[in-house]
């Protein structure tokens, strides 16, 4: 098991489902601690509940200034300072040009844009110098998508975002990065569609433009045990005995 995080306090915005969710695993995996946020108060406490190690749910709505200033208060008085911060909770919404109300831009850009700043500005005071900020964008920011203009401008910003932040807190030796999954399978794709069988074909259609032409999976990979290790490989080769 790897060590990379011992002694480490992480953020995971968004940390209740999906990528968010499995990033916090693996920095638990680590040896760090990680708070987990979301809106919903039973999600976020089962989902902390899921990772062993040190991992605390707290719900707290990434819109919310005062849900934010509570979140980085509890991290404080727990553990004393902040080493990592993944922004990663964001709003996905499917809205063609003519489509687009009012209500869907300001979800969009409240969740991915405003809620990107707040959370960081208001971690800032608790980061510690050297510490690491990660911004989850898209490769939406990049690659054009039907129906997908609003998100693909909030991640195009969270890029913009993250250079001049980058700028800024070198004097603290603060790194500030995005990460650009491609096309995942999880809980904020399947709530696009309606029923199972448009989810499959969805995820399906996500992955054909992919160099595997398949969608990425968040479920963080088990080791296989000894019979599903023995079954993949070849009859032919060596008696399997590990
Ligand atoms: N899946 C993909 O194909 C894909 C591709 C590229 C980039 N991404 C990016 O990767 C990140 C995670 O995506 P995902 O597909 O894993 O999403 P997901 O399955 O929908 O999970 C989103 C997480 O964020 C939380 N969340 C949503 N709105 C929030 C808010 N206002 N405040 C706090 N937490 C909130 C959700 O919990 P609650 O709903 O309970 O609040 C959940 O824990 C996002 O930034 C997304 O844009 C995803």
């Amino acid at each position: 098991m790897s060590n990379a995080f011992h002694d480490k306090v992480a953020v995971v915005t968004g940390g209740s489902a999906g990528i968010g969710h499995v990033t916090a695993r693996k920095i638990a995996e680590g040896g760090g601690t990680v708070y987990i946020t979301g809106r919903d108060q039973d999600a976020v406490t089962a989902a902390a509940a899921d990772i062993p190690g040190d991992v605390i749910g707290v719900r707290a709505d990434s819109r919310s200034a005062d849900d934010l200033d509570r979140l980085f208060a509890q991290v404080e008085r727990r553990s004393g300072r902040l080493d990592v911060l993944v922004v990663n909770a964001a709003a996905i919404a499917t809205a063609p040009l003519g489509t687009i109300t009012e209500n869907v831009i300001r979800t969009v850009f409240d969740v991915n844009i405003t809620g990107t700043i707040m959370s960081v500005q208001k971690a800032l005071p608790l980061l510690a110098d050297g510490g690491v900020v990660v911004l989850t964008g898209s490769m939406a920011a990049h690659k054009a998508s039907r129906g997908r203009s609003l998100y693909a401008a909030s991640k195009a910003g969270i890029r913009a975002l993250a250079r001049t932040w980058a700028l800024e807190l070198t004097p603290r030796g603060i790194r500030v990065n995005v990460v650009s999954p491609g096309p995942t399978d999880t809980p904020g794709i399947a709530q696009l569609a309606a029923t199972a069988e448009e989810r499959e074909a969805l995820i399906a259609t996500m992955g054909t433009g992919t160099p595997m032409t398949r969608a990425a999976t968040a479920a963080a990979p088990r080791p296989a045990n000894r019979s599903t290790r023995c079954a993949a490989r070849s009859p032919a080769g060596p008696p399997c005995t590990s």
